[in-house]
């Protein structure tokens, strides 16, 4: 079973049980927040360093690297 999950517009594909972070990773995208105009993404994966935040449906600084995708979710990028 997959989830679709939509990212700044584009859908993306995750795998069961898949990380937010984990399916843009497969997807291509290595970075996808800036902060003090330097490109972030994952950087610890274990949820400490919070380079990896998103907005999930709306919920600002969810961290990617933790978050499991469902199906529908809107995830935005984030700049901080
Ligand atoms: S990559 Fe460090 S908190 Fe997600």
């Amino acid at each position: 079973m997959s989830a679709t999950f939509e990212f700044a517009g584009e859908p993306i594909e995750a795998r069961q049980g898949q990380t937010i972070a984990g399916a843009l990773l497969a997807a291509g995208r290595v970075s996808w927040r800036t902060a003090a105009g330097a490109e972030r993404g994952v950087f610890c994966g274990i949820g400490v360093c919070h380079d990896c935040v998103v907005t999930v449906n709306g919920a600002s600084g969810v961290r990617a690297c933790l978050r499991t995708a469902s199906d529908g979710d809107v995830v935005l990028p984030e700049e901080r």
